[in-house]
């Protein structure tokens, strides 16, 4: 089990786990040459290739734009841009998973209708606003990062396209600015408000550690991640619910009014960051009960985070499990972003003494659980599951091994 990597594959009608020994989906390194090789067929110039991970996140969720902290890791998968320079202004995409092209021109950039292409428009348009000179360029674009499971597909791409202009053109762009950018991107064309830990986690991600986030500050810590014979198994719903972004946006705002009422009453908090549970009850339960109930998972899952770091740095791999449970009782029950499938996976763990912690991951209303498995009960638990979940939900359930994996990078 040690030096295989499992992937389990759901067919369509009924679940059936595969043992595929040294071999996943498609190797990083069948990935990066199939990218070249495509993009020299189509561009007739030889790639520069930068790549950038996914990310898991242990525990801290919607902790980031609340200025709080995050515990995320970047894994084995990643996407991948190869890119050229053009003499002339215009950017021409194309995308591997939709085999499609876009064209537009680096002084033109701006939302397209089509999805995937907001994704490097967005970041060009970053660029610009930061006055980092660029002209066109060849993109194209691909990967093994399953999109719609949460492991931040959109993030990993704007931070390949970000570090492949940046050395492309040279840029000088400082490594930090390089999330930032990505972030933005999301804003401004994506329409989703999110925080930084998906692109931060991306760039920033090192192999067997993960990344003990301030969101505040920036700074950050690498935390090894010990867990002797579990391992993160990360159980995808097949499920993306279409509350999922203006949910998020809404939460952000329920965030930002409890915060309002306790500067009402005249304290000096710039965000959740800033408030005690004793503020919140003094201030803003007696007001909002439902603002009250957001603010509260929120304080409490920073608090949860930090002990949980503890836990781990303790090699106590049962209380950072617990904690786990904890963080995922507070999504569903107080901050309201679970969804009946991924209630029902972790409910169907919780009793299983092979798995020391599980919770949904990543923005909500579908997506992933994150589990810590004992590696021996790995292929029963996966394969239990999919026939419950198959039947329960109707359902397929795809189960992914994570691997932490080193941030962004240029492929040689
Ligand atoms: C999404 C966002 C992140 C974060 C998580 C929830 O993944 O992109 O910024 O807010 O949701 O923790």
């Amino acid at each position: 089990m040690k030096e295989e990597r499992l992937i389990f594959i759901a067919d369509k009608n009924d679940f059936l786990p595969r043992k595929i020994a040294n071999k996943q989906c498609r190797m990083n390194s069948n990935l990066s040459n199939s990218i070249r090789q495509n993009f020299k067929q189509r561009f007739a110039t030889e790639p520069l290739i930068a790549r950038s991970p996914g990310r898991v996140n242990i525990i801290g969720e919607h902790t980031d734009y609340n200025n709080g902290f995050v515990l995320p890791a970047a894994v084995d998968k990643s996407i991948y841009v190869g890119i050229s320079k053009r003499e002339d202004d215009k950017i021409i995409l194309y995308s591997g998973e939709f085999n499609e092209e876009h064209e537009s021109t680096v002084c033109t950039v701006a939302p397209t209708d089509k999805h995937w292409p907001n994704y490097v428009l967005g970041v060009v348009d970053q660029l610009n606003k930061r006055d980092y000179a660029i002209r066109g360029f060849n993109l194209n674009l691909d990967g093994d990062v399953p999109v719609g499971a949460g492991l931040s597909s959109s993030a990993a791409v704007e931070c390949a396209v970000a570090f492949a202009l940046n050395e492309l053109y040279s840029l000088n762009i400082p490594k930090i600015e390089i999330p930032e950018i990505g972030q933005k991107t999301e804003h401004t064309f994506a329409g989703a408000m999110v925080g930084i830990m998906d692109p931060f986690a991306s760039v920033f991600g090192k192999k067997n550690h993960v990344i003990k986030l301030d969101c505040q500050s920036l700074d950050y810590e690498y935390v090894p991640l010990e867990i002797e014979g579990y391992k993160i198994v990360l159980l995808n719903t097949n499920v993306k619910h279409s509350l999922a972004s203006s949910e998020y946006n809404t939460r952000r705002k329920e965030c930002e009014a409890g915060v309002a009422i306790i500067q009402e009453a005249g304290h000096d908090v710039n965000s959740l960051r800033d408030v005690t549970m004793e503020m919140l009850q003094q201030f803003v339960q007696p007001k909002d009960a439902l603002i009250y109930k957001r603010c509260k998972y929120v304080v409490e899952e920073n608090e949860r985070l930090l002990s949980a770091c503890e836990s781990l740095k303790a090699g106590d791999i049962e209380g950072l499990g617990k904690k786990m449970y904890g963080s995922h009782d507070g999504l569903s029950k107080e901050y309201e972003v679970s969804c009946r499938e991924l209630d029902f996976l972790v409910d169907a763990v919780r009793a299983n003494t092979g798995v020391l912690g599980a919770r949904m991951m990543g923005g909500g209303f579908g997506g992933c659980t994150i589990n810590i498995v004992k590696e021996e009960a790995i292929d029963e638990l996966v394969e239990d599951l999919g026939k419950k979940y198959k039947q329960a939900m109707d359902k397929d359930l795809t189960a992914y091994i994570a691997q932490t994996a080193d941030g962004t990078s240029i492929v040689v």
